[in-house]
């Protein structure tokens, strides 16, 4: 299955990114969400919580019938002149397949993670709400990740992470077993 991860810049936020190589304005959501749906067998898209936000991507999310999920940020970005501040996100899912968990497990569409410091750019994503969102979408090690928006490469290395705790250990003794006799 082909999966993609979507860490655009938030819509109004474009901005934080000028000067950046990748930057190209105002990222156009109904364009990305048109290719997610197009190109994809499931995807995460990271949101801001801004009524702007909600205004613009509720009407597109909606027919898609992906799930707004949320990121809670135990230690945020907090502001002497904001009062209450800004310290979840939407993370909005759309997974490739039914997730499968045992009978005594259930997950939530939630995870409380803080947000990443000294990582040289603005919403670099923490490894662990990576993992998590891997989870919500329902991936599997042998599917395709596409970081659709790959700024300090975090995703990518999260999903190789991830990944391995697939992997089936080497066999210790296969090295040393010796080769049949002719
Ligand atoms: C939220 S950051 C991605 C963070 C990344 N997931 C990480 O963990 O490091 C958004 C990225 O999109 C880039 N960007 C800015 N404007 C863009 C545009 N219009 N189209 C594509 N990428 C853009 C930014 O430079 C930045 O690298």
């Amino acid at each position: 299955m082909r999966i993609a991860y979507a860490d655009p810049p938030y819509i109004g936020c474009a901005h934080l990114y000028r000067g950046r190589p990748d930057y190209a304005g105002e990222v156009d959501h109904a364009r990305l969400i048109a290719r997610l749906q197009r190109d994809y067998d499931g995807w995460i898209l990271h949101a801001a919580a801004t009524p702007e936000s909600f205004a613009v991507l509720a009407p597109l999310i909606r027919p898609t019938g992906a799930r707004w999920m949320a990121w809670v940020k135990g230690f945020a970005a907090f502001k002497r002149n904001v009062p209450v501040a800004w310290a979840w996100e939407p993370v909005i899912v759309k997974p490739a397949r039914k997730p499968v968990v045992s009978k005594r497990l259930v997950m939530r569409d939630w995870i409380q993670e803080s947000i990443t410091l000294r990582r040289g750019l603005t919403g670099a994503k923490p490894e662990a709400v990576c993992h998590w969102a891997f989870e919500m979408v329902a991936a599997r090690p042998d599917d395709t990740l596409d970081d659709l928006f790959p700024g300090t490469g975090a995703v990518t290395k999260a999903w190789a992470n991830w990944r391995l705790k697939f992997a089936l250990p080497a066999d210790p003794g296969a090295a040393t077993v010796p080769a049949a006799a002719p």
